[in-house]
C-alpha cells in the first residue's frame, strides 16, 4: 500500500528528518536549492555544491532532479531495504508508469541502469562476428566500445558537412548488420534530424537489412527545441526490430542514479531483455523515475531553463568569432580552431572543467555542456581570457 510523503514524515519523526542521510539529501537539491538553502542558514555546516568549480564535461543537468522526484526519493528512503519487486514504489509501477506517459503498454518497455545498459545490450544481443554494428563518427561512443569488446566489427560513417549522421551513408552501411545506432540528437555534435527524416530512414534500413535493430537513442530528446523533432516512440512500439533508448541522466537530473529506458515492439523488447540483470534499477531512482515521470511542467520549465542559458552561451561564442553547430541539447560543440586539449586545460586552471577529447575532432573542437547562468557567466569570463578575445568582441557572455 502507498504511503504519503505526510504519513512517512510524521511516522518518522522530527528526529529523523534532521539526520544527516536526509539534510544531505535535501541539501542535494541541485545547485539553485542547495545554494539558496545555504544562503538563508538552513545547512550552516554545508557549503553551496561547487561553489568553486564549474563541471560543465558530463552534460548533466547542474540543478539536479526536480522537487517532486527528490520529496520522493526522501519518502522512499526507508524502502531502500526492499528489492525494487517488493518495495511500495517498485518495478511495477514504474512500467505502469512509462506506459500511461507514453501511451503504450508495460510490455513495450525495458528498464536499465541507465540507458547505457539499454544500448549495451543491444550490441550484444544483436551483433555478432558476421553483424556488424553501423554507427555515426563522431556519435556517442558506447556501442563501439561495447562491438570492441566482443571482438566485433563496426562500420563509423563520417557526418555530412553540418556535423549530422549521414543517414543515407548509414543506410547504405546497414546490409548484413546487427544494429543501426541513430542517435538523435547527436553526442558530441549536438545536431538533429527531423521526425520525417529518421521515419524514412528507419523504413529505408528495414528493407535491406530487415533483421538489424535500428536503436534511436533519444538521450537529449527533452532539451530539442526545434519543432520538426518528434519522438520514435510511436513508431518503435509498432514496428518490429526498431527501439528507441531513453535516460533519466539528462533533463531528469538523475545521472547518478542510473535509471534508463528502452521502447519497442514487445517482441523486440522481450529480446533486449535477455541480458538485463534482474533488478537493475534501484528503489530510490524508481521512486524518483516515477515522480519525474509526472511532473511534465517540470522538464518543461528545464528545457526552457536550458534554453536560455544555451542561448547565452552560443552568443558568447558568436560574437567572440566562435562557431558551434546547431545545437538542440544541453551542450554546445564549438570550433575553436586549436587542439580542445590546450583550450580544456587552460580553462581548468581557473577551475572550469569542459569535456575530454573527441577524436578524430579534438584538434579543433570543443564540447561544453551548458550549466546554470552562474555557472556560464563564470565560465565564459574564462573562456575570454583563455581565448584571448576582448569582453566588447564577445557577446554577453564575454562582458560578464
Ligand atoms: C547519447 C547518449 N546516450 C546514452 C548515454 C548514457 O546515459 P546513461 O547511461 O547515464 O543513461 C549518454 C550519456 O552521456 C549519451 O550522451
Amino acid at each position: 500500500m502507498a504511503l504519503s510523503r505526510r504519513a512517512f514524515f510524521g511516522g518518522l519523526g522530527a528526529s529523523a528528518v534532521a539526520s544527516p542521510v536526509l539534510s544531505a539529501l535535501v541539501a542535494a537539491r541541485g545547485f539553485e536549492e542547495a545554494t539558496a538553502a545555504w544562503e538563508t542558514g538552513a545547512y550552516p555546516t554545508l557549503s553551496p555544491p561547487g561553489a568553486d568549480e564549474v563541471r560543465i564535461g558530463g552534460n548533466e543537468n547542474p540543478l539536479g532532479p526536480g522537487k517532486r522526484a527528490l520529496d520522493a526519493l526522501v519518502s522512499e528512503l526507508d524502502q531502500s531495504k526492499r528489492y525494487p519487486f517488493n518495495s511500495r514504489v517498485g518495478n511495477r509501477e514504474l512500467m505502469d508508469t512509462l506506459a500511461e506517459r507514453f501511451d503504450a503498454k508495460p510490455e513495450h518497455f525495458v528498464v536499465g541502469a541507465g540507458s547505457s545498459e539499454i544500448l549495451r545490450n543491444g550490441v550484444r544481443i544483436f551483433c555478432s562476428p558476421e553483424r556488424h554494428l553501423v554507427t555515426g563518427l563522431l556519435s556517442y561512443g558506447s556501442p563501439v566500445t561495447e562491438s570492441k569488446k566482443l571482438g566485433n566489427e563496426y562500420r563509423p560513417i563520417p557526418l555530412d558537412d553540418e556535423l549530422r549522421l549521414d543517414l543515407s551513408g548509414m543506410a547504405e552501411a546497414a546490409r548484413g548488420a546487427g544494429m543501426v545506432y541513430v542517435c538523435n540528437p547527436n553526442n558530441p555534435t549536438a545536431t538533429i534530424h527531423p521526425a520525417s527524416t529518421i521515419e524514412s530512414f528507419i523504413v529505408e534500413v528495414q528493407k535491406t537489412a530487415p533483421e538489424a535493430l535500428i536503436l534511436v537513442d533519444e538521450a537529449y530528446h527533452d532539451y530539442v527545441t526545434d519543432p520538426a523533432h518528434k519522438t520514435m516512440i510511436p513508431l518503435a512500439t509498432t514496428r518490429k526490430n526498431v527501439a528507441v533508448a531513453r535516460t533519466f541522466s539528462k533533463a531528469y537530473g538523475m545521472a547518478g542514479l542510473r535509471l534508463g529506458f528502452g521502447c519497442g515492439h514487445p517482441e523486440t523488447i522481450e529480446q533486449l531483455r535477455r541480458y538485463s540483470l534482474s533488478a537493475n534499477a534501484n528503489v530510490l531512482a524508481i521512486a524518483a523515475g516515477v515522480a519525474s515521470l509526472r511532473d511534465r511542467k517540470h522538464i518543461e520549465r528545464e528545457r526552457e531553463r536550458n534554453e536560455k542559458v544555451r542561448r547565452f552561451t552560443l552568443d558568447f561564442f558568436e560574437g567572440a568569432g566562435y562557431q558551434s553547430t546547431d545545437t538542440q541539447t544541453n551542450f554546445l560543440f564549438v570550433n575553436l580552431g586549436e587542439p580542445a586539449k590546450q583550450f580544456r586545460e587552460a580553462c581548468a586552471k581557473d577551475k572550469v572543467f569542459v569535456a575530454r577529447d573527441f577524436p578524430p575532432m579534438e584538434k579543433t573542437h570543443c564540447r561544453v555542456s551548458i550549466g546554470t547562468m552562474d555557472e556560464m557567466q563564470r565560465a565564459t569570463a574564462v573562456f575570454a581570457k583563455v581565448l584571448g578575445v576582448q569582453s566588447s568582441d564577445a557577446g554577453a557572455g564575454g562582458a560578464q
